[in-house]
């Protein structure tokens, strides 16, 4: 039995749907979940629901016995994360599960140097605490989603025809979502990933300046990028309105690519999924194309 946690999130859905096109039978799958009603599709497809919340570790317990292979999927509440984790980690030991795989974030800098440590914290302690814990694991150090690219670039780019982000000309080796989770049912469907930790990035990476150049071939509107300084940028995303809690990871995601952190050009996704992963230009024209609303 295969038990993917996070089961209603973008990720954990698009896992669960590569595992049975990796002809995994839905009734080897088990999917785990807060809320059931948000599981009905799944539910019908013949899976197997798992009622448990991070935050309540019996539940956990319950949850991962005669579980074979866990996909730990992170969790998305980054206050209480740590402690969620920690309770997933014992909840699979307790449990007994032979195997986990773990959805990290790429990492190429130490923690205390990162301008993201708000997020790499928990990842590097939840990588640590899988280790120790001797259960055979895969680590998939994600890279950060593509899927994120409109709603930095600013969802009105095309009629403001501007990117403002503090990156300068740092890059970011960004992957759609959907290909992270497929390398994951990848991983749990084949042999020889036991104890590895995998960077699964874009073999390109790209800067704001080649996001708003590729832009303005596509969509035939000129979009340029323009690069503040972080506390310059941090005091107009204020006066716009933009929540305090938005502003300060809007930044650091933004300081982190100046600083080379979020860049890391690697094969291993493309041998997983086996093709190239799709890159930013070929995402690009797909939302932002003349053809596209
Ligand atoms: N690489 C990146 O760029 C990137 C970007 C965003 C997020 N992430 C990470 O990747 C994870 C998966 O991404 P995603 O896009 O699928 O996120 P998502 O759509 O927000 O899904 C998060 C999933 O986690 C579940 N969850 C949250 N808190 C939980 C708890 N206390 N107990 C049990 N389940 C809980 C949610 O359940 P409900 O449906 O009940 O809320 C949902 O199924 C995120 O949680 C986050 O850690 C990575």
């Amino acid at each position: 039995m295969i038990l993917v946690t996070g089961a209603t999130g973008g990720y954990g859905q698009k896992a669960i749907q590569y595992l049975l096109e990796n002809n995994v039978p839905a009734s080897s799958i088990s999917a785990m979940v807060r809320n059931p009603e948000k599981a009905k599709d799944l539910a019908e497809k013949g899976i197997d629901i798992r009622v448990a919340d991070y935050m309540d570790y019996t539940s956990l317990v319950k949850a991962f016995l005669g579980v074979d292979k866990l996909l730990f999927v992170s969790g998305s509440e980054v206050q209480t994360r740590e402690a969620q984790h920690r309770n997933v980690v014992n909840a699979a030991v307790e449990a007994g599960i032979p195997y986990v795989v773990y959805t990290s974030f790429l990492r190429n800098t130490p923690v205390e140097e990162s301008a993201i440590a708000f997020l790499q914290d928990t990842h590097a302690k939840t990588e640590e605490w899988i280790r120790e814990s001797g259960i055979p694991y895969t680590i998939l150090q994600n890279a950060l989603y593509m899927d994120s690219i409109p709603m930095f670039a600013g969802q009105d780019v095309l009629s403001t025809g501007q990117i403002i982000q503090p990156a300068g000309s740092g890059k970011s080796s960004a992957v759609l979502r959907e290909e992270l989770a497929e390398a994951a049912a990848r991983v749990l469907t084949s042999e020889g990933h036991k104890n590895k930790t995998y960077m699964l990035s874009n073999n390109e990476s790209v800067s704001y300046g080649d996001i708003a150049a590729a832009i303005s071939e596509v969509s035939g509107k000129e979009v340029t990028y323009h690069s503040p300084e972080p506390e310059e940028f941090k005091s107009s995303l204020k006066e716009a309105g933009v929540p305090p809690e938005y502003i300060g990871i809007f930044t650091a995601f933004s300081v982190a690519q100046a600083k080379g952190e979020l860049d890391v050009e690697d094969d291993s996704l493309e041998k997983l999924i086996g093709r190239k992963p799709v890159t930013a230009k070929e995402y690009i024209a797909q939302v932002y194309g003349k053809n596209q609303s």
